[in-house]
Order: structure tokens, then sequence, then C-alpha cells
């Protein structure tokens, strides 16, 4: 009795299904709740998986296409009745001898929110600090560059020593200047399309190795097409926040990005060949790691740091994919 009220009352969304056709044996209100329904009658009668879990890359909710597994976990997008977006918690049990499934719902849209919330101001502000960058350290380099060359027509006499060292003073604003443009620049704004996310890596090690001196290259095993360009662009500045932690961190400038497809899903891997991570008491307080491990939840992806000690570091991050992949 005393365990009938607690599923009813329960605050998170409670079901228990058959395993054949997974028609509802029983659900709570919580349940019905989150999906938008008003009543109990309306959510037996409206129901269906389809409706509220089929939504593009995601696949079935009990998909079982990783072996024997008998409970599974996972967040998953969930269309509402009125049509609105939403997430969940997602976890159930299986029981193949009694022949139903049983599981746990809980509404997690309001975290989701807050850490799209979270990842999109970081993005402004590093779009801010791109452009003030450019736009007062970038103006003052070029000031002085622009009096240097004016110093080097106004010298009288034009001493070959005097010439020469201004000449070499002139060259490294412009090289500074340069590498502000750069730094600027990998600041911006940007937005990679589903299928862009090789040349974007390859621009990223090109970048890294003319403006940090490091030695990155790319290895891409098989076209890899995401699923759209929010999530490309989230794996691009996740591979960027990894390349630049090796090049900043790891002492060795040798980087290493790896894209390939393994199984269902996509995988990108930035490993460097330097001290590896320190221990979490003598290691500063960054918000890089942070944020790779949000921006790999919000594409429905995973994250792994892989702490090879005096072998490296390494990222490695798992993503869902477009369908084209599997053609
Ligand atoms: N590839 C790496 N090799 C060695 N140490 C690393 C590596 N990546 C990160 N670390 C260590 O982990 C710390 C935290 O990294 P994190 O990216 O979160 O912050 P950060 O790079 O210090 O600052 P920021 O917030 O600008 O990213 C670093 O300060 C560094 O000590
Ligand atoms: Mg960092």
């Amino acid at each position: 009795m005393k365990l009938i009220s607690l599923f009813e009352n329960a605050d998170v969304g409670l079901f228990v299904i058959a395993l054949k056709g997974h028609k509802f044996i029983n659900a709570n209100f919580s349940f019905a709740r989150i999906l938008g329904y008003k009543s109990m009658e309306s959510f037996f009668s409206d129901f269906t998986w389809e409706k509220h879990f089929s939504i593009a890359g995601q696949s079935d909710p009990f998909d079982l296409s990783c072996g024997n597994v008998t409970t599974g976990y996972r967040e998953m997008r969930i269309c509402r009745v009125d049509g609105t977006m939403g997430w969940v918690n997602f976890s159930f049990g299986i029981y193949i001898k009694t022949g139903y499934i049983d599981g746990i719902v809980v509404d997690i849209s309001d975290l989701k929110s807050l850490e799209q919330e979270i990842v999109r101001i970081s993005d402004l502000e590093r779009e801010k600090f791109g452009r003030d960058l450019h736009d007062t350290l970038g103006q003052t380099l070029t000031g002085t560059a622009f009096l240097c060359r004016a110093l080097i027509h106004r010298l009288p006499k034009k001493p070959a020593m005097i010439e020469e060292r201004v000449g070499q003073i002139e060259n490294l604003v412009n090289q500074a200047l340069d590498q502000a443009r750069h730094l600027a620049h990998g600041l911006a704004y940007i937005e990679v399309k589903p299928s862009g996310i090789l040349s974007h890596l390859k621009k990223l090690a090109a970048q890294a190795n003319a403006v940090f001196g490091g030695d990155c290259k790319v290895k891409a095993v098989s076209k890899v097409v995401l699923r759209d360009a929010e999530s490309a662009t989230h794996l691009y500045r996740i591979a960027q926040e990894a390349v630049h932690n090796a090049i900043k961190h790891s002492g060795s400038p040798k980087v290493e990005i790896r894209l390939e497809i393994n199984a269902e899903t996509g995988r990108m891997t930035v490993k460097d060949f330097g001290k590896g991570l320190p221990s979490r008491s003598s290691r500063p307080r960054g918000i890089g790691l942070q944020l790779m491990r949000l921006r790999a939840r919000l594409i429905g992806g995973s994250i792994r740091f892989v702490n090879r000690r005096e072998r490296g570091f390494q990222v490695v991050c798992t993503f869902p994919l477009a369908k084209e992949n599997a053609k």
C-alpha cells in the first residue's frame, strides 16, 4: 500500500511497461507531467513512444544494440505535448523472465538550459575578448610599426646600425601584430558546417603551429559528418581547447588530432606527448576542462580525459553522427 502511494506521489517520473510492444502497465503522474500531459486520462489515451522520444539523431529509448545489457541510463531529448523540446535523464531495467521494463525519468531541461547558457556566455566573452584584442593591442601595434617606418625615413644621416636596429624593432612589432591577429581570429565567432569539421581542424593545427610553435598534425581516418552546425562548432571548440592546453601545459609541442568513426558514433582524440596532467591538488583551476565536458554533453556525446602521466594527456570525445555517415 505504502509503495503504491510512493509510486504515485514521487516527484520523478516512474513507469512499468510490457517488454513486448512497450505497452503501459503503470505510470505515475510525474511521468505524464514531464511530457506535458494535464491528466492521466489524456496520457493513457494519447501517449506513444514515437511521439515523445523519436527525435532526429536519437535512437530508440530501449536501444539494446550494445549487446546483452539489462539496464540502461542515458540523457534523452523529448518532445512535449505542446511541441516544445526538453531533456530527461532516462534510466531503466529490463526483466526478461517476467517480461517487463521499469524505469525512472527525471526532467533535466532546466539544468540543460543552464549548461547551454554557461557555454553561450563563455563564447560571448571569448568573442568580446577577441574583438578587444583586435581593436586595442592590434591598433597600438599597427601604430608602433608605422612609427618605426617613419623613423627610418626621417633619420637624417641613417647610421647603418640604428637603421638596422629600428628595422628589427619594426619586424618584431609586425610579428606581434600577426600573432595578435591570429589570436583574435581564434577567439572570433565561428560556425562550423556539419561536414566542415575536418577542414577546420586542419586550420586549427596550422594556426597552432604558426602562432604557438606547435607540432600539431591531424589524422582523419574516416569522413565525419556531424548532426548539425551547432554540434560541429562545439566539437571544434573542444579540439581548440585541448590543443591549446597541450601546447600551453604539456611541455611538448607534439600534438595529434585524430578523427574517426567507431561503430555508430564519431570519435575525436587529441593526444599530446608531454608530462601529463598534474595531480588535482597542484593543478590550477581553469575552466577549459569543464567547458569541454559541458560541450560534449550539449552535443549528446561524452568525454574522457586519459592521463598517461609521463607519456602525455589525451582528450577523447565521442559524439553522435548525422545519418549520412552510414552511407
Ligand atoms: N595537455 C595537458 N598537459 C598537462 N597539463 C594539462 C594539460 N591540459 C590541462 N592541464 C592542466 O590542467 C589545468 C586545468 O586545465 P584547464 O584547461 O581547465 O585550465 P587552464 O588551461 O589552466 O585555463 P583556461 O581556463 O584558460 O583553460 C591546467 O592549468 C594544467 O595544469
Ligand atoms: Mg585551458
